[in-house]
């Protein structure tokens, strides 16, 4: 196999995850995530969203949570806006890149995001050029291009009309998203090859729910065509609140397991995510649904133990 010899990781535990958690988890406790995900080693991190308060209740510390965050050199936050008014407030919390969030189906864009496929690149034109009037990034993610909560299948053709449609409006990266967790390998290189008919390879990246356990066989596939960045979250938290019953996205420590046992490079350091995959645990009173994050920390207890 003819794997990237290096891969890059956007870490979407902030944002991903903490959208979809009933209880409640305070701006101070976001911040110190990001802090511990920076420790680690994260050099892309989607930080937050900006999106309505009363559709994600969750996000709506966004502008603290940007304030409050450490910034570095070399490391780049993105936050998710789904429209003008979403990129006024963004802006002003200086984000290095915006997510504008598209579906491969039109039942899913109704019910995410309150409007229809063609209406939802109109609201993204503007948001587009405005970001790159102001140096920032776009980054867009077509949700249910493996299947979808409310029409069920969905075909590589209507994941390649979105991506064409996304490139026609200049957006710069294709996130390709298994939103519900059904993919599996051979049609996640289908999904995959009709967003690189439309975008270079570096700037295509996969975003896979862990529901059906496929998300790091689904990367594996990706890897082989030579895709090298996908959003992983750390702990696996995760979930779109409308996509009821999806999981969260694939573990980062899994993933980061994975990619160093095939010798290639992260950047990130296990040890380090772990500890911030079992802080987050703490505040959330669960266990990290990662694997190889449950599997350390208990290899830990039983080193101390032993001591
Ligand atoms: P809408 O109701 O159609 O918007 O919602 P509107 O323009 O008619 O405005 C209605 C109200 O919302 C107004 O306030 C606006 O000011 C306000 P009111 O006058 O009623 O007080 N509003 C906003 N407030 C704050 N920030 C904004 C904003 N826009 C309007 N940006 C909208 C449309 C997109 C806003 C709404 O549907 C929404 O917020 N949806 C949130 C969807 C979401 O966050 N989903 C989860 C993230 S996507 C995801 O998880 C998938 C991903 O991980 C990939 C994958 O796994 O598939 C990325
Ligand atoms: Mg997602």
């Amino acid at each position: 196999m003819n794997a990237p010899s290096q891969v890059t990781l956007v870490e979407v535990g902030p944002r991903d995850g903490l959208q979809n958690e009933a209880q409640p988890v305070s701006t101070a406790q976001k911040i110190e995530l990001i802090e511990l995900l920076l420790a680690a080693g994260c050099r892309e991190i989607e930080a937050t969203s900006f999106v309505s308060p009363k559709w994600v209740p969750q996000m709506a510390d966004n502008a603290a949570v940007m304030a409050g965050i450490p910034r570095r050199a070399g490391v780049r936050y993105s936050v998710l806006t789904p429209n003008m008014k979403g990129l006024e407030a963004a802006l002003a919390s200086r984000p290095d890149e915006v997510v504008v969030f598209g579906a491969a189906t039109e039942a899913f864009s109704q019910r995410n995001i309150n409007c229809s496929i063609a209406e939802s690149i109109e609201r993204f034109r503007p948001v587009v050029q405005a970001a790159h009037a102001s140096g920032v990034k776009v980054r867009a993610a077509i949700s249910c291009a493996l299947g979808c909560p409310y029409q069920g299948e969905v075909s590589a053709d209507e994941v390649e009309h979105v991506a064409r449609l996304l490139r026609d409006i200049g957006v710069d990266h294709c996130g390709v998203a298994d939103t519900i967790g059904v993919g599996t390998p051979a049609r996640v290189e289908a999904a995959m090859e009709r967003a690189l008919r439309h975008f270079p390879i570096e700037e295509v990246s996969g975003h896979f729910h862990d529901t059906y356990g496929q998300a790091l066989a689904n990367i594996h596939a990706c890897l082989g065509m030579g895709i090298h960045v996908f959003d992983t979250s750390i702990a696996g938290l995760g979930g779109c609140p409308y996509a009821k019953g999806a999981t969260g996205n694939v573990a980062t420590e899994d993933v980061v397991f994975m990619l160093h046992g095939m010798g290639i490079a992260t950047g990130l350091d296990l040890d380090q995510l772990v500890d911030a995959g079992a802080a987050i645990s703490r505040v959330l009173g669960r266990p990290p649904v990662s694997r190889a994050g449950r599997a350390l920390l208990t290899r830990r207890e039983s080193l101390r133990q032993a001591a």
